[in-house]
């Protein structure tokens, strides 16, 4: 199984090429490219967009431009019919038993999502159901939070109504009826640590997988203090590579 740090085979050379940046600003703002850039050279066309609820990745008109066929899931329903109008979608959860029927082998080229896999509380059956769903050659990819980045742990140590209430209390959209809601978390798996999460991958049936840690998150900009003292440590971690102190990851697997 190739690892990440040196781009041991297509995904990691398409990776670096795009200047792959271990802070957490390039993740963010480099998902949809590295996307285009994997489904583009290696000839991807049926996409699966896994709880891409009512923010889908591509909107109808660039998917035309790009030459895909995006098919959007969430476990949620409601969240689907809040997205724009002109897509296919499929309602299930990833991780769940009846995933395999309602998705079908082989049916999918690339299958992606952002800040889904935190709230899936069975990881190793959704990577089993991702895999089951793409064709030979296929690419899965996750971009998630890890741990033990600090505001997650908090997260996953709150109960969820007192967790909820902080969170909508400093970032007032993170409401159920704002535009950001806040959705239940378990961080199952949600490790940049490779020894942690390849195995559950290769009993999937991934054969090829790439992991990018990255490090830094705004969620203490707001308090003076935290912020510098959170900042001052991230950095240290950051220039050390403590995978377990990131604080998201891309996972991309090729079965
Ligand atoms: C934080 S939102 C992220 C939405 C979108 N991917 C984005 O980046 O803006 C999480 C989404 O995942 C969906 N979701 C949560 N658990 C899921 C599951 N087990 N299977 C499919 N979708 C799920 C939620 O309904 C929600 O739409």
């Amino acid at each position: 199984m190739a690892l990440s740090r040196e781009p041991a085979n297509d995904i990691g050379a398409i990776v670096a090429s795009l200047g792959y940046d271990p802070d957490f600003n390039w993740a963010w703002e480099n998902y949809k490219r590295t996307i285009i850039e994997i489904a583009r050279q290696k000839g991807l066309k049926r996409h699966l967009e896994i709880g891409g609820g009512r923010d889908p990745l591509f909107l109808p008109d660039e998917i035309v431009t790009l030459g895909f066929d995006v098919t959007l899931n969430d476990i949620s329903a409601r969240e689907l019919s809040l997205a724009p109008a002109g897509y296919s979608t499929v309602v299930c959860d990833i991780a769940g038993k009846d995933a395999k029927a309602i998705l079908g082998p082989e049916r999918y080229d690339i299958a992606y999502s952002r800040m889904v896999m935190e709230h899936v509380p069975d990881v190793a059956s959704m990577w089993e159901n991702i895999a089951y769903t793409l064709a030979p050659g296929g690419v899965a990819f996750s971009f998630f939070p890890t741990l033990y980045a600090p505001p997650y742990v908090l997260n996953r140590l709150i109960p969820e109504k007192i967790s909820r209430w902080m969170l909508e209390t400093v970032f007032p959209d993170r409401k159920d009826d704002g535009d950001n809601p806040k959705f239940p978390a378990y961080y199952d798996h949600c490790f940049s640590d490779e020894s942690k999460i390849l195995p559950i991958l290769k009993r999937a049936g991934f054969s090829e997988v790439v992991v990018l840690p990255f490090w830094g998150y705004s969620y203490f900009w707001k308090f003076p203090g935290i912020k510098q003292l959170d900042a001052a440590f991230t950095n240290i971690a950051r220039k050390r590579q403590w995978r377990a102190f990131s604080s998201f990851a891309y996972v991309i697997a090729t079965k």
